[in-house]
Order: structure tokens, then C-alpha cells, then sequence
């Protein structure tokens, strides 16, 4: 069996990729300090999967406790989820934001060229495009200015594999620049837990719907799209997570060093009233929504090319918006229900 070191594996995006290893083969190890985490997920890992994960309660940038882990371990594979990741709060403290993702990915990389251990799949953002002068994005379209630093420290991890790789180190890396993801393992077992007011449109969606929230504000309709809200595109958490499966597959087949850059979306854009209206229908019930001025730094429109992923790594995403959608309500009430 394959073993794979997932750090923040404990995480929304993560916690989903460790139960989509087990269904291909490999058997992932957790890494995450539950900074941003409950240890509730490991019991929602467990009911999925009918048996427990490893997982070490440590530090990605504490370099004695990773070594240890890859020293116990014959690892073939790290995928990097750990990072902070609230744009807004990366603005108040930047300094945190580049210690922990920025030096968490050279700890990782060190121990990784210590241990002899040459795959990685690094989680990048659509957040690099900034504003793009075309659509959708290619891998080729350039980066923008990082508007926070929270996406300048995606800008800079990218920058650092790219140069790394360029070095000669004998490595194989793969950066998924992941869009909106949003949904929920069907099973309800594991979805996404926002600490304090969610950052994001659907977990923000969802909490009102379910009464938590009293109502949510649509930022701007005056923007240059079909209703004048914003335009995103949401992947379902499940098929992003698979994304990484068929990344370490294809990095497996590969000899020699190797960077490589991928977009992870569905290729289709959808407005903010869009998905209010689709989450109606799916969940049966009104939303209470208001119309709110434009949010600073907000991009009008992205929505991801998925040609090069579709056919380098055979990828598709196979969820709808409305599965996301019904998913993640499904998460909601169970949720509540747990209270
Ligand atoms: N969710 C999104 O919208 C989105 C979009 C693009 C990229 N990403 C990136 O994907 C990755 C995963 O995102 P997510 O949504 O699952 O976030 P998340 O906060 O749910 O998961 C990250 C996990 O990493 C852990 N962590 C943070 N710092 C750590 C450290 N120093 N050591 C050990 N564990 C640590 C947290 O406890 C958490 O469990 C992040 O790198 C994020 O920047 C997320």
C-alpha cells in the first residue's frame, strides 16, 4: 500500500482527499495541528471508511516532528493542503500568513529531499489569476498582482516548486489551482466546518437557510455579467479531491523531475443569484437575501479552462451545481441536528 502524507488532511478539502486515496489504493497519513479543524472529522473519516486513519496532532513547521513522521513512514507521495487560508484576516496578520504557508511548504520539501521521497501535489488557487483579461483561464493566462497576502503566499509557493524543479532536484511536482470548491461527502459524514462567519458563499448560504444566519448580503449587481452578480466556478469538493488522486497517479508514472501546473474547475461559471435560485430548488425553501454594495477586492468573473487536466490527467468532474449544492445542505442539517 501506498502510503501518502496529506498535511491539514484533517481539513475541509483534505479530510475528503483521504477518503478518495483509500477508494483508489493508497493509504493516507494525516498530518494537522487543528488550527482551522475539529478532531470530530477524524469520526466522520472513521464512518466512511469503516476504520481509522493515522494522524499526528503536529505542526507542518515544526521540522522535528515532520522528519519523525517521515522517518516512521515509507512515504510515497505528500500532498500539502496545510495552509490559512482567510483572505481578510491575511490582511491584518500578514507575517502569520507567510510563516505557516510559506515555511510549512520548505519543511515539506526538505524532508521530503531527505527522506527520498520525490511526489507532491501542492494546493494553489484560482486567487493567482486575479482578474483575468480573458476567460475562461488557462494554465498559460498570467498572474496578477496578488490582491491579499493570504494569494501572494500561493503566488510565492508556486514560484518556489517552479524554481526548485528548474534547480535539477530530483522531485516531481504538480500545483492544482483549485477554483471555488463547495459541496460535502454525500454521505453527510464530513463537509466543510467554518470557525466563526464563513468566508465563503455557500457555507454562508446554508447557515441562513438553516436560521444561524439572519440574512445574507449579495455583494453587488451592477457587475458586468448576465445578472449582474458575481461569477465563480464551484467544484464539488469530491471531485477536486479525486483531482489529487489522479495527480499522484500520474506523477507515479513519471521518472526524472517535473513541475506542472493545473487548473481544477468545472469550466463553466455561475452567478451569485444563480446558485441562491439553484439552492431554492434543491433545498425547497426561500432564502433570505438582500442586495448589498460591491466588496473591496472582489473579482467580477473567473471561471477556470479545464482542457489541461481533462487531457494530461483524464480528469472530469462528475457532480452537478445542484449535487454540490443538495450536499451541502445535507451537511448543514446534519449539523444542526448534531447541534
Ligand atoms: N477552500 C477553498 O476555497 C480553497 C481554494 C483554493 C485553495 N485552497 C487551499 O487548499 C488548502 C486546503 O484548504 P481547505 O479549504 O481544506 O482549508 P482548511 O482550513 O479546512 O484545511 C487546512 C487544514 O490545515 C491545517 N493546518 C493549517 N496550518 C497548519 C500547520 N502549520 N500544521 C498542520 N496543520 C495545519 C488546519 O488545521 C486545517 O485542518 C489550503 O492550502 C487552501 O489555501 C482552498
Amino acid at each position: 500500500m501506498k502510503n501518502i502524507l496529506i498535511t491539514g488532511g484533517a481539513g475541509y478539502i483534505g479530510s475528503h482527499t483521504a477518503v478518495e486515496l483509500v477508494k483508489a489504493g493508497f493509504e493516507p497519513i494525516i498530518l494537522d495541528n487543528f488550527s482551522n479543524s475539529e478532531k470530530s472529522v477524524l469520526d466522520g473519516l472513521k464512518q466512511i471508511l469503516g476504520r481509522e486513519l493515522i494522524c499526528y496532532d503536529e505542526d507542518c513547521n515544526d521540522r522535528g516532528a515532520v522528519a519523525k513522521i517521515f522517518e516512521k513512514h515509507q512515504l510515497s507521495g505528500v500532498i500539502h493542503f496545510a495552509a490559512y487560508k482567510a483572505v481578510g484576516e491575511s490582511t491584518q496578520v500578514p507575517l502569520n500568513y507567510y510563516r505557516n504557508n510559506v515555511d510549512s511548504l520548505l519543511v515539506i520539501l526538505d524532508c521530503m529531499a531527505k527522506y527520498g521521497v520525490k511526489d507532491l501535489v501542492f494546493s494553489s488557487s484560482c486567487t493567482v489569476y486575479g482578474q483575468p483579461d480573458t476567460l475562461p483561464v488557462t494554465e498559460n493566462t498570467p498572474r496578477k498582482e496578488a490582491e491579499s497576502p493570504y494569494g501572494n503566499t500561493k503566488k510565492i509557493c508556486e514560484d518556489i516548486l517552479r524554481d526548485y524543479v528548474k534547480s535539477g532536484a530530483d522531485t516531481r511536482i504538480i500545483s492544482l489551482r483549485y477554483f471555488n470548491p463547495v459541496g460535502a461527502h454525500p454521505t453527510s459524514a464530513i463537509g466543510e466546518l467554518p470557525l466563526g462567519t464563513p468566508n465563503n458563499l455557500v457555507p454562508f448560504i446554508t447557515q441562513t437557510a438553516a436560521g444561524i444566519r439572519e440574512k445574507l448580503t449579495v455583494f453587488g449587481d451592477d457587475y458586468d455579467t448576465a445578472d449582474g452578480s458575481c461569477v465563480r466556478d464551484y467544484i464539488h469538493v469530491v471531485d477536486l479531491a479525486d483531482a489529487h488522486v489522479k495527480s499522484l497517479a500520474f506523477l507515479a508514472q513519471k521518472a526524472g523531475n517535473l513541475y506542472d501546473i493545473f487548473n481544477v474547475g468545472t469550466g463553466k461559471g455561475n452567478t451569485v443569484l444563480e446558485v441562491i435560485n439553484t439552492f431554492e430548488q434543491v433545498a425547497g425553501k426561500k432564502l433570505n437575501y438582500t442586495i448589498g454594495k460591491r466588496r473591496p477586492g472582489d473579482v467580477e468573473k473567473v471561471w477556470a479552462d479545464t482542457g489541461k487536466i481533462t487531457e494530461v490527467l483524464g480528469w472530469q468532474p462528475q457532480f452537478t451545481l445542484e449535487d454540490s449544492l443538495r450536499d451541502s445542505w445535507n451537511w448543514q442539517l446534519k449539523l444542526v441536528e448534531k447541534g
